[in-house]
C-alpha cells in the first residue's frame, strides 16, 4: 500500500510540484492550504488531487483554527504531512497529534538561522556555505531531527534573490528524497537523530558546478 501523504502550503507551491513531480511511491490525498488564492492549491487542482482551502483569517485564534485544521489533515488518514511552504506557526497540539509524521524544509543548514529572512540573514553573516534542511517537525521551531541538507556556496556578489534561488534548486533535490526514504520505511529516528537504513552517508548533499 502506498504511503499516504497530506501536503500543507501557503504559497507558490514549487516544492509541492516538485515532490508532485518526483513519482515518488505516495498517494497525495489532499492539499491543504491557508490561503484560498495559493498557487500551490491552483496547481493541485490541475493535477486533479484534492485541494482545501481553510482560510486563517477566518478563524478567532490560532488554537481555534489549528483543531480545525488537524481535523482536516487527520480525516484523509495521512501516513505523512509534509510542510512545503505552510508559513504558519503550528499549534504544539497539532503538533503532537502529527509528530514523527510531519516533515518541514526549511531554507537553511539548520541549526542556523532558524526562523524567518534566513537568506537575508546569511548574507549578514559573511557566512560562505548555505542551503537548506529537512526535519521532522517537533514543538521547538525548525529545531527537530534532520533527515537531510543540502549545501550551496555563498558568493560575494550575491543578492538574496540569487542565494534563494540557489537554495531552492536543492529543496527541490532533497525534498523528495527524503519523503522517499521515509515511504520506504528508510528513516529511523532514534533520541532525536535520523539515520538512513542501509546507506548513512548519503544524508547530505554537495551540488555539483555550482
Ligand atoms: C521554501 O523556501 C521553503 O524552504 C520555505 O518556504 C519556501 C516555500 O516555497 N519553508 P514554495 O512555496 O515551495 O515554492
Amino acid at each position: 500500500m502506498s504511503c499516504r501523504v497530506v501536503v500543507l502550503l501557503s504559497g507558490r507551491g514549487s516544492n509541492f510540484r516538485a515532490i508532485a513531480e518526483a513519482q515518488l511511491p505516495i498517494d497525495i490525498v489532499a492539499v491543504v492550504g491557508n490561503r484560498p488564492q495559493a498557487a500551490g492549491l491552483a496547481y493541485a487542482r490541475e493535477r486533479g488531487l484534492t485541494a482545501v482551502a481553510l482560510d486563517h483569517t477566518e478563524h478567532p485564534d490560532r488554537a481555534a483554527f489549528d483543531a480545525l485544521l488537524a481535523d482536516e489533515v487527520a480525516r484523509h488518514r495521512p501516513d505523512l504531512v509534509v510542510l512545503a511552504g505552510y508559513m504558519r506557526i503550528l499549534s504544539p497540539a497539532f503538533i503532537a497529534r502529527f509528530e514523527g509524521r510531519l516533515l518541514n524544509i526549511h531554507p537553511s543548514l539548520l541549526p542556523a538561522f532558524p526562523g524567518l529572512k534566513t537568506h537575508e540573514r546569511a548574507l549578514a553573516e559573511g557566512v560562505k556555505i548555505h542551503g537548506c534542511t529537512v526535519h521532522f517537525v517537533t514543538a521547538e521551531l525548525d529545531h527537530g531531527p534532520i533527515v537531510i541538507q543540502a549545501a550551496v556556496p555563498v558568493r560575494a556578489d550575491d543578492t538574496a534573490a540569487d542565494l534563494a534561488a540557489r537554495v531552492l534548486e536543492q529543496e527541490h533535490r532533497i525534498y523528495p528524497q527524503a519523503i522517499r526514504w521515509f515511504a520506504e520505511g528508510r528513516l529511523l529516528n532514534r533520541h532525536g537523530r535520523v539515520n538512513l537504513k542501509d546507506d548513512p552517508a548519503s544524508q547530505s548533499v554537495f551540488p555539483h558546478g555550482v
